[in-house]
C-alpha cells in the first residue's frame, strides 16, 4: 500500500504561518488522490477500452494510461507516471503543455542506497520554488548535518562560492504543515534526492513552482536598489544615490521568504555620498531559529570593515528599525547549521537614506580654549590632550543654519565659537548665485579644504568653484579683482562638472583637496541665477585648520603629514591622533598620518610615546585573528620594540618610529599594554612617527595616542671633519628618562682628513659590555667626493655617510680597547658609529698621525709621486690628489 500522502490545498493563503510565504498551488478544489487525480477510478480510459480509469482534474491534467490507469499526471509529464526520477522539468515546456508553471514531484519509493535528481529550468524572470511536505526514511539530522540521506536544492551549474554548505533536509518520517519552503535564484537548479544508507523504502513529496519575480504576494521577492559584489557568495552594496524614493531599496537573506542556506555570511554594505545622510534600516520581518543566537544572527557595524565597531546585534527580534549616520554601515547576516523543523526564513528589510540637518550625530569638533597658544603648548612630561568637544559645532555662521556652513558663512578658527574643522555645503542657508564661504585662521594656521560632491552646469566655466588664498569680498567690488583672483586660485573647477564622492562600485574617489599657504581662505561658487531644485548647482566638502607652529608644517600633497624642524619648531611639543576628522570623511581604507622630526646638526630629538589606546587588526576576511588584537604582537628588546605579525603590517593598527634611513626604531601594535609605556626614542638623525589605522572609517576612527617630543641641544655627532693630526672624540652623557623602554639611535660619521702624507693610529676604548649588534664603530676608506662639507646639518651627515668606502675595521664594545694602525698614506679615513640600544653608547676615539715614515715595514715601497699616477686604489687616488694640492701650496 502506498503511504498516505497528505492532501494539500492551500487556497487563498500566500503567507500562512509567521512570515514564511509560498506560492499557493491548487486546482479545481476537489482533487482527492493527488494534485492531478480527482479519483482513482470511474472515468473512461484513454483509447476507449473501459471506464475504470482515473478521473483527472479538468485543468492541465492528463491520464497516465496503461502504466498507471488509476492515476493522472500533469500534461507533459505523463511519461514519468511510473517513475518520477532523474527528470528535467522545463518551465516553458510545462507551461505550453499544461498551462501551469507549477506541479508536484512525488519520488518513487526507492531502496537505499540510491538517488534521483530533478533538473528545474526556470524561464527568464522566474525563481525556482520548492515546497516540501513529506519525507520518509530520508536520513536523519545528527545535530549538525544530515547523515544517511537528504534532499537538497542547489545550483545546477556551479558549486557555491567557497564550498559553502548546501541546504540539505532530512528526516525519518516527517510531515511538514506548513511546508518547508526553499527558493533558488541562480537559474537552472537541481533538486537532489540521495539516500546513502540501506533503507527499505525512501520517498518524498514536494510541490514546485517557477515563481514570477513580479509576484507581489511576497514570493517573488528580489532585492531592489543594490548591486551584487562580484566574486562573493551573497554580498551586496547599497548606495544612497540608488535609493532615493521610499521602498526603492529592499534587501533580504538569501532565498527569502524561504529557508536560507546554512553556514553563510552575507554582508550588506550601505554607503552614503553625503555627509548629512543617515541610513535607516527597517526590518519588516526577522525570523531566525529559536535559541540559536550564537550561530544565526545579524550585526550592524559602523564602517565597511567586519572589524568596525559594533552598533547592534539582532536575533530574537521580530521587527526592528535601526538608524545611524554614514558614510558606511555594514550589515552582516550569519547562519549556522540548518535546524529542523526548518520553520524560519531570515529577514527582509527596507532601506532609506535620510538627509538630516540636525547635528546630534555630528562628529566631535576640536575647539581649543583661547588663547590658543597656551592650550597647545605641551611639555615633555605633561603632554595634555587637546580637549575634544563632543557637543557639536557651535560656529559663528552668518546667514546660514547653525549646523551646516553654507553661503555667506564666516568660520573662525579661534575665539568664542571657533571651530578647528567642519563640513560646508553651499545648499545650506539662503540661496545666492554667488556663494562665498570665508575660513579665517590664526596667524600660524594653514587651511585644508577637501571637496566631496559638486554639480556645476553652465558651460565654459560660467559656473565654477574657486578656492582662493586670503579674504575676498565679492559683490560690486568683486569684479575688479577678478584677474588678481585668477592668479591666486589654489583650485578652480569649471562647469560643466559633476563629482560624486563615490564611484558606482561604492568606493570613495581619490581626494580632491588643497592646503593654503596663508591663514585665510575663501571658497567661491558662482552659478546660474535660475535653478531648479533637482539640478541645483552646489559644492560640499570639509575644512580643517592646521596650526603649523604646534602641529608641524603641513605637507600639501599628503593626506595627513607634518614636519617639525628642530631649528624652527618649538623645542618641546606634543602630537596625538588626528582630531580634524571632518576632512577624512571620505577615507575608507588605511589612514597613515606621519610626523617627521628633523633635528638640526647639533641636535637630537626625543620622542616619548606616553599614551596608547587599544589597537585593532583588520586582516583580510577569513584570515585568522580578523577583528581581534591577536593578529599583531609587540616585542620589546634591546634594539627597540618590534611589531610581529604573519600578515603585512598595514593590516594592523600601529604606531611606529622610523629613522630617516628606514631603520625601524620601534613599533607598537596589537597587544601592547599601557604598563609598558612610555616608549622613548632619542635619535641623532631625523625620525618619522607613523600613526597607521588599518581600516579607517569616519564612523569609527582608529585609536588615540599621545606622544611628546623635544629637540635637545647635544652635539654628539656634531663636528664631522677633523683636519688635525691628533685628537679625541668621546661620547658625552645625556640625561635619561629612566623608562624601561628607552632607546638611543645614533648614526654618526666623522672624517679624519689630512693634506699631507701620514700614517694614522686610532685607539678606540669603551667600558661598556655590550654586544656588537647594539652598537659598533667602523673604520672605512674614503670613497671620494669633497671633504669638508660636514657642517651642513643632517643633510651633510648623509653626504658624509655616503663617503664611507670599503670597510677596514669594526670595533665592538666588548673589544674594550683596541688600537688600529692604518696603512701609510691612507690619509683620509671615515669613522662611523651606529647604535640602536637601550643604553647610550659610551666610547672614546683617539687618533694620532705619523707624518714621517718611520720604517718600510708598514707598506709597499713608496713610489715617487709622479711615478704613482697609475695607482688604482681609491684611497691612493684620494691621497695623491691631496698630495698634488700640498705640492702646489708649497710652490706658492
Ligand atoms: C538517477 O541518476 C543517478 C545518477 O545519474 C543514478 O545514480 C541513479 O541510479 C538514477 N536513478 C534511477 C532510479 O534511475
Ligand atoms: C554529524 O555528521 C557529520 C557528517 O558525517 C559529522 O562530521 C559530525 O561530526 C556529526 N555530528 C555529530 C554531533 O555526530
Ligand atoms: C585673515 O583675515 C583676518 C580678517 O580679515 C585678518 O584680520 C587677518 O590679518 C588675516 N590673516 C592673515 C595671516 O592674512
Ligand atoms: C655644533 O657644535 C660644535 C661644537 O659644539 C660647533 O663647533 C659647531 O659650530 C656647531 N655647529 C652648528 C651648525 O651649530
Ligand atoms: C656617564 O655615565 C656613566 C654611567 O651612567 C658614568 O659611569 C660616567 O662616569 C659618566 N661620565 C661622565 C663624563 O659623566
Ligand atoms: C652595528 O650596530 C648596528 C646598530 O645597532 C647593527 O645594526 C649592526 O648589525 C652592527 N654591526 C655588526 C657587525 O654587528
Ligand atoms: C689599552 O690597552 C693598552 C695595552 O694594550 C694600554 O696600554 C692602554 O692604557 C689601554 N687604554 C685604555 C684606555 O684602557
Amino acid at each position: 500500500m502506498r503511504p498516505p500522502l497528505p492532501l494539500l490545498l492551500l487556497a487563498a493563503c500566500a503567507a500562512c504561518t509567521a512570515q514564511i510565504a509560498w506560492t499557493p498551488i491548487f486546482l479545481d478544489g476537489s482533487s482527492q488522490v493527488d494534485l492531478w487525480t480527482q479519483s482513482s477510478s470511474g472515468c473512461a480510459c484513454p483509447g476507449g477500452d473501459g471506464d475504470d480509469c482515473a478521473c483527472c482534474v479538468r485543468d492541465g491534467a492528463c491520464p497516465c494510461g496503461d502504466v498507471a490507469p488509476a492515476r493522472c499526471a500533469q500534461c507533459g509529464m505523463e511519461q514519468y507516471c511510473a517513475n518520477m526520477c532523474n527528470i528535467t522539468i522545463d518551465s516553458r515546456i510545462l507551461k505550453s503543455k499544461s498551462g501551469k508553471t507549477f506541479g508536484q514531484i512525488k519520488s518513487p519509493s526507492i531502496e537505499g542506497p540510491g538517488a534521483c535528481s530533478y533538473f528545474l529550468q526556470p524561464d527568464a524572470g522566474q525563481r525556482v520554488e520548492i515546497q516540501l511536505y513529506r519525507l520518509v526514511s530520508v536520513g536523519k539530522f545528527n545535530g549538525t548535518s544530515c547523515v544517511g540521506g537528504w534532499l537538497q536544492l542547489g545550483s545546477a551549474s556551479a558549486v557555491p562560492a567557497g564550498g559553502a554548505a548546501e541546504t540539505r533536509l532530512c528526516g525519518a518520517n516527517e510531515r511538514y504543515t506548513p511546508p518547508v519552503v526553499l527558493f533558488a535564484d541562480h537559474g537552472a537548479s537541481t533538486l537532489e534526492f540521495r539516500i546513502t544508507e540501506k533503507t527499505v523504502r525512501s520517498q518524498f513529496l514536494a510541490f514546485f513552482s517557477f515563481t514570477s519575480l513580479s509576484n507581489t504576494q511576497g514570493v517573488g521577492f528580489h532585492p531592489r536598489g543594490g548591486s551584487r559584489i562580484p566574486h562573493t557568495d551573497c554580498d551586496w552594496l547599497y548606495q544612497d544615490v540608488s535609493c532615493r524614493g521610499p521602498g526603492s531599496c529592499v534587501l533580504a537573506s538569501p532565498g527569502y521568504p524561504g529557508l536560507y542556506p546554512p553556514h553563510r555570511r552575507c554582508r550588506y554594505l550601505f554607503a552614503t555620498n553625503s555627509v548629512h545622510t543617515r541610513v535607516k534600516i527597517m526590518f519588516t520581518s526577522i525570523l531566525l531559529p529559536r535559541n540559536h543566537c550564537t550561530t544565526d544572527y545579524l550585526t550592524l557595524r559602523a564602517g565597511s570593515s567586519p572589524s568596525a565597531s559594533l552598533l547592534g546585534t539582532l536575533c530574537s527580534e521580530r521587527t526592528a528599525t535601526l538608524e545611524h549616520p554614514g558614510p558606511n554601515l555594514l550589515l552582516e547576516f550569519n547562519s549556522g547549521p540548518l535546524v529542523p523543523p526548518y520553520d524560519y526564513n531570515g529577514f527582509i528589510a527596507k532601506l532609506e537614506f535620510i538627509e538630516r540637518v540636525d547635528s546630534s550625530g555630528s562628529p566631535p569638533t576640536v575647539v581649543p580654549a583661547s588663547p590658543p597658544l597656551a592650550a597647545l603648548t605641551h611639555h615633555m612630561q605633561h603632554a595634555d590632550r587637546i580637549p575634544i568637544d563632543s557637543s557639536g559645532m557651535t560656529n559663528e555662521v552668518s546667514g546660514g543654519s547653525s549646523a551646516r556652513m553654507g553661503c555667506g558663512a564666516t568660520v573662525r578658527a579661534y575665539g568664542p565659537g571657533g571651530a578647528r574643522s567642519g563640513h560646508f555645503d553651499s545648499r545650506a542657508g539662503p540661496w545666492r548665485s554667488q556663494c562665498v564661504i570665508h575660513l579665517l585662521g590664526a596667524p600660524t594656521d594653514v587651511v585644508q579644504v577637501s571637496l566631496f560632491n559638486y554639480n556645476l552646469r553652465l558651460p565654459s566655466c560660467r559656473s565654477h568653484i574657486e578656492i582662493l588664498e586670503g579674504v575676498h569680498e565679492f559683490g560690486g567690488r568683486g569684479e575688479r579683482d577678478r584677474s588678481e583672483r585668477g592668479d591666486r586660485a589654489l583650485l578652480r573647477v569649471c562647469g560643466p562638472a559633476v563629482r560624486e564622492a563615490r564611484d558606482p562600485a561604492g568606493r570613495f574617489l581619490i581626494r580632491q583637496a588643497v592646503t593654503s599657504k596663508g591663514a585665510n581662505l575663501t571658497i567661491l561658487v558662482r552659478r546660474a541665477t535660475q535653478q531648479t531644485p533637482d539640478e541645483e548647482e552646489f559644492v560640499d566638502g570639509a575644512f580643517a585648520f592646521h596650526d603649523e607652529q604646534h602641529e608641524g608644517t603641513a605637507s600639501p600633497d599628503a593626506t595627513c603629514a607634518a614636519t617639525h624642524y628642530g631649528l624652527s619648531s618649538p623645542a618641546h611639543g606634543g602630537v596625538s591622533a588626528p582630531s580634524h576628522h571632518h576632512i577624512f570623511w571620505n577615507i575608507e581604507e588605511r589612514l597613515l598620518c606621519t610626523h617627521r622630526f628633523i633635528p638640526a646638526a647639533n641636535q637630537s630629538v626625543t620622542i616619548e610615546i606616553q599614551r596608547l589606546e587599544r589597537m585593532w587588526s583588520a586582516e583580510p576576511a577569513g584570515a585568522a585573528g580578523a577583528g581581534v588584537a591577536g593578529g599583531c604582537r609587540t616585542a620589546c628588546g634591546d634594539a627597540g620594540c618590534e611589531c610581529r605579525s604573519h600578515t603585512p603590517l598595514y593590516y594592523h593598527d600601529h604606531v611606529a618610529l622610523v629613522a630617516g634611513d628606514g631603520t625601524h626604531l620601534s613599533c607598537l601594535c596589537g597587544d601592547f599594554q599601557a604598563a609598558w609605556l612610555p616608549v622613548v626614542v632619542r635619535s641623532w638623525t631625523s625620525v618619522r612617527l607613523e600613526y597607521s589605522v588599518a581600516h579607517y572609517t569616519y564612523a569609527s576612527r582608529g585609536f588615540e595616542y599621545a606622544a611628546a617630543y623635544s629637540f635637545n641641544d647635544d652635539a654628539m655627532c656634531g663636528q664631522r671633519t677633523y683636519t688635525t693630526h691628533s685628537g679625541e672624540i668621546s661620547s658625552r652623557n645625556v640625561s635619561v628618562t629612566g623608562s624601561l623602554n628607552e632607546f638611543f639611535y645614533q648614526q654618526c660619521t666623522w672624517v679624519l682628513d689630512s693634506n699631507v702624507e701620514r700614517q694614522l693610529f686610532i685607539d678606540i676604548t669603551s667600558e661598556q659590555d655590550k654586544s656588537c649588534g647594539s652598537w659598533n664603530i667602523t673604520l672605512h676608506e674614503w670613497s671620494g667626493g669633497a671633504v669638508g662639507a660636514g657642517e651642513g646639518g643632517a643633510g651633510g651627515g648623509a653626504g658624509l655617510a655616503a663617503a664611507a668606502g670599503e670597510l677596514l675595521y669594526t670595533f665592538c664594545a666588548r673589544h674594550k680597547n683596541h688600537t688600529y694602525t692604518l696603512p701609510w698614506r691612507l690619509n683620509t679615513v671615515v669613522i662611523r658609529l651606529v647604535a640602536l640600544s637601550r643604553q647610550q653608547p659610551l666610547y672614546s676615539i683617539r687618533w694620532r698621525s705619523q707624518v714621517v715614515r718611520a720604517n718600510t715595514r708598514l707598506g709597499p715601497p713608496t713610489p715617487a709621486p709622479a711615478a704613482s699616477a697609475a695607482a688604482s686604489s681609491l684611497g691612493l687616488t684620494a691621497a695623491l690628489l691631496y698630495c698634488v694640492l700640498c705640492l702646489s701650496l708649497l710652490i706658492q
